[in-house]
Formats: C-alpha cells, sequence, structure tokens
C-alpha cells in the first residue's frame, strides 16, 4: 500500500513510525513532514489547507491511502478534495470535522444525541455572557467557538478574566465547569463501526501542578490503571455511538478518528470537547503500545471495512511521552535555537527545521516529545526523564510532574 501523510506535528511523527512500520506498506510519503519524519517517510512540501494541493499529489504519488493529521485541514474539507479523486482517506469530511472545528456545533449535536456533556450556552454578545456566566457560576469556563490549537480556553473564578478572553473570542461558548480527572479517548471508526483504542492522559498546563495556561498538551501516558474498568464501553454506549448515529441521521457520517475528551466526574464520564484527529501528544504513547499494524486499521476505517477487522492487539507495560517546548511558548515562541541529541530514538520531533548548514533548530511551540515504554509506569517515566536529559535546547520548557501523581496512586 501507498501512503501519503499530510501534517508536520509530534502527532504525525508518531503516525509516520507506526505507518513505516506496517509491513502492507511499500511506500510512506509525508507533507510537508519535519526532519523527524523524512528518516521514514518521502517528503514533499505542500500548504495542507490546499485542498487542490494535497489531492493533486496524493494523485502524483498513486497514494492507496491519504491519512490526514491536523485539525485544520480537515474542517477545511481537504479529505473530501482527496476522496473525490477516487482515493481512500483516513479523516473526516470537512461537514463532520465541524465536531470539532465549532464548540457550538458539537454542543448541538451532543445535546441532540443526549450525550453527556456540559451544560453551554453559545454566545454572540456580552450580554448574554454576562447571563451565562452569572447563571452557571465559578469556576468559569469560556471558550473560543471556533479551531485555536488547544489555546482558546479559559477556565477561571476571576470573573474579569473571564469578560476579558469572551470578549476577545467574539462567537464564544460558556459551559458549566466539569470537575474530575480529564481522559482522551480515540476510537477510529468508518461511521458506524468502532475500535477504540487505550484511553490516556493529556496534561493540557504548561507548568508543574497544572499551572500556568493552558497548551496544545505538554505530556502523556497510558494505560490509566487507575481508570474504572468499564470506562471505554460506558463511553462507547453513552458518547460514541449516540453521536455517530446523530452525524449519520444529518447526512455527514464521521469517519476518521473521534478524539473524546472527557472529564469523569462524580456523576460519570461526561464529555469536555470532541476533536476530529488524533490528539498530541496522546498519540506518541498510544502508538507505542498499540501492537496492531496500522495502516491497516486506519486503511479499514477509510474503506468502510471497520467491520472485518481483526481486534486490536497492545503491548504490555506503559508509555510516557513529555513534550519540549520553546522559550515563550504557549506565547509567541522564539524559534531558530539549535537543538541537540535530538537524533536518538524515542525523540519524536515536531517543531523541528534543519537550518542551511543542517543543523536541527527549534522551529514551532512544541519543538519534540520524548517517549519510552516500559514495563511498568514507573519505569517509562524514568526513561522518559532520561531520554530528557540527552536532549539540549536552549530555553526548552518542559514539565517534570508527566504522570507523577498516576504512579503515586494520587489520581
Ligand atoms: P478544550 O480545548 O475544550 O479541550 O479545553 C482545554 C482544557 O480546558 C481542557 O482540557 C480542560 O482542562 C479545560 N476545560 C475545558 N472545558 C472544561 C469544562 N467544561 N470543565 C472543566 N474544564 C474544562
Ligand atoms: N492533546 C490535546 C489535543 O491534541 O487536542
Amino acid at each position: 500500500m501507498r501512503v501519503l501523510l499530510i501534517g508536520s506535528g509530534g502527532r504525525e511523527h508518531a503516525l509516520a513510525v507506526g505507518l513505516a512500520a506496517d509491513p502492507s506498506v511499500d511506500f510512506l510519503a509525508a507533507a510537508p513532514g519535519n526532519p523527524g519524519i523524512a528518516q521514514v517517510a518521502e517528503l514533499h512540501d505542500v500548504k495542507v489547507t490546499d485542498s487542490a494541493a494535497v489531492a493533486a499529489l496524493a494523485v502524483e504519488l498513486s497514494a492507496d491511502l491519504v491519512v490526514i493529521g491536523p485539525e485544520a485541514p480537515l474542517v477545511g474539507g481537504v479529505a473530501d478534495a482527496v476522496r473525490a479523486k477516487g482515493i481512500a482517506c483516513f479523516g473526516p469530511s470537512g461537514a463532520a470535522a465541524a465536531l470539532e472545528g465549532s464548540k457550538a456545533f458539537a454542543n448541538e449535536v451532543m445535546a441532540a444525541a443526549g450525550v453527556p456533556t456540559a451544560r453551554s450556552f453559545a454566545c454572540t454578545d456580552m450580554v448574554a455572557v454576562r447571563a451565562a456566566l452569572t447563571e452557571l457560576g465559578a469556576p468559569y469556563v469560556v471558550k473560543n467557538d471556533g479551531l485555536a490549537a488547544g489555546k482558546g480556553v479559559v477556565v477561571t473564578d476571576d470573573l474579569d478574566e473571564a469578560l476579558i478572553h469572551a470578549e476577545a473570542c467574539g462567537k464564544v461558548v460558556i459551559e458549566e465547569f466539569l470537575p474530575g480527572p480529564e481522559v482522551s479517548l480515540f476510537v477510529v471508526t468508518d461511521g458506524t463501526a468502532v475500535a477504540p483504542l487505550m484511553p490516556a492522559q493529556d496534561f493540557k498546563r504548561l507548568s508543574d501542578g497544572d499551572e500556568g495556561p493552558n497548551t496544545g498538551g505538554m505530556g502523556a501516558y497510558a494505560p490509566l490503571d487507575w481508570a474504572p474498568a468499564d470506562l471505554v464501553e460506558r463511553v462507547l454506549r453513552e458518547t460514541v455511538e449516540p453521536t455517530l448515529a446523530e452525524m449519520r441521521r444529518r447526512g455527514t457520517p464521521f469517519a476518521g478518528l473521534l478524539y473524546v475528551g472527557l472529564a469523569l466526574t462524580p456523576d460519570g464520564p461526561k464529555v469536555i470537547e470532541f476533536n476530529a484527529r488524533f490528539g498530541d501528544p496522546e498519540t506518541q504513547v498510544v502508538l507505542a503500545l498499540l501492537d496492531s499494524p496500522l495502516a491497516g486499521l486506519l486503511n479499514a476505517a477509510a474503506t468502510g471495512t471497520l467491520d472485518a477487522h481483526p481486534p486490536l492487539a497492545w503491548k504490555d507495560g506503559s508509555a510516557v511521552t513529555i513534550v519540549v517546548a520553546s522559550h515563550n511558548y504557549p506565547g509567541v515562541p522564539r524559534t531558530g535555537d539549535v537543538i541537540e541529541g535530538a537524533e536518538a530514538p524515542g525523540v519524536i520531533h515536531a517543531g523541528t527545521a534543519r537550518r542551511s548548514d543542517g543543523a536541527l533548530i527549534s522551529a514551532g511551540g512544541r519543538v519534540l516529545s520524548v517517549t519510552a515504554v516500559g514495563q511498568d509506569l514507573r519505569g517509562a517515566r524514568q526513561a522518559a526523564y532520561a531520554l530528557i536529559d540527552g536532549v539540549r535546547l536552549d530555553g526548552a520548557q518542559y514539565r517534570t510532574d508527566i504522570a507523577l501523581k498516576a504512579v503515586e496512586g494520587r489520581i
């Protein structure tokens, strides 16, 4: 099978490693990719949101399967353009990707499907915002309606801060605060059949102790030994299946990766957000533990044959990933810093680039992540932090407490 992967982040590097390891893949290209992905795929330059260019590249490369990593091309309908050329594509249509592209749309679908989630109000003016904040009370949850790379949400006890963020958002969603530990569940689907992956936990805040601003994600681990045994089955029944049914009913079936971000509240798992693609950095740990060939799985979802796919196989042990971000992330990141030690196995590239002299330099906010597998979570955690010791980047920021509470049984 000839596969073209679209994207250039850590998630795509992890996907590329998984795709390259699948014996059914005899050719792997990535666009635009990054220096880490270049180790396993042929790189092509393309603007990922340019539907016509992506579709033309897929034709030129005689791709059998296109895998779209990031949300922006999905929301922009790039998967539709690829499928219009008769090429199988892993990733939802633009209409279905609105589950991620608009929080208000996702809330409307969840309400219609009876999915457990936060009470919410979609607001377009400050009078409505004030009324919603008063009705729901603190802590205030204020979300930009559209795509914001994980940075559009403010959770605060401070009413003024909530109002300032709401004002800056324009179209904004005010939500009830959901208490409880967060879980990311990835479900591969062809629109009807489902293959849930192993739940993982992400660390959204920049700093240790869940302090500081929200980010795209600063680390992750799996499996979640502390989670209820029936978690996946319950979320499939209460959330995933009704949502997929509602999307089919609307004539816009969701096929691809449904990312369910959950809070495990005292009243059960409730949806915090849907995404239309693999999470970053959770993908790094989930794929490190997946033992089934990745391209076969994604191709089954892309071709509507997931019900015939064998059950997924998982490796024993645990995986931990730690993100290394550049100076000033999640603000405007400083780029161009030289990175050393990033060729080691287990280092996943995200915002990296080659300088003209060949040196590896930082080129984005989240620069790389280190991923390690161990017999247990403690071992995986130690191995991941040992990998970080081998990486040098001036001004680097990373958390020192990824997976720590879970290791200590404090969740
Ligand atoms: P999102 O971009 O929707 O994933 O939100 C980013 C982060 O904000 C989440 O991972 C949560 O930590 C927090 N968050 C978002 N919505 C809520 C909510 N309704 N209740 C509690 N925390 C939330
Ligand atoms: N790690 C969170 C996300 O990918 O949205």
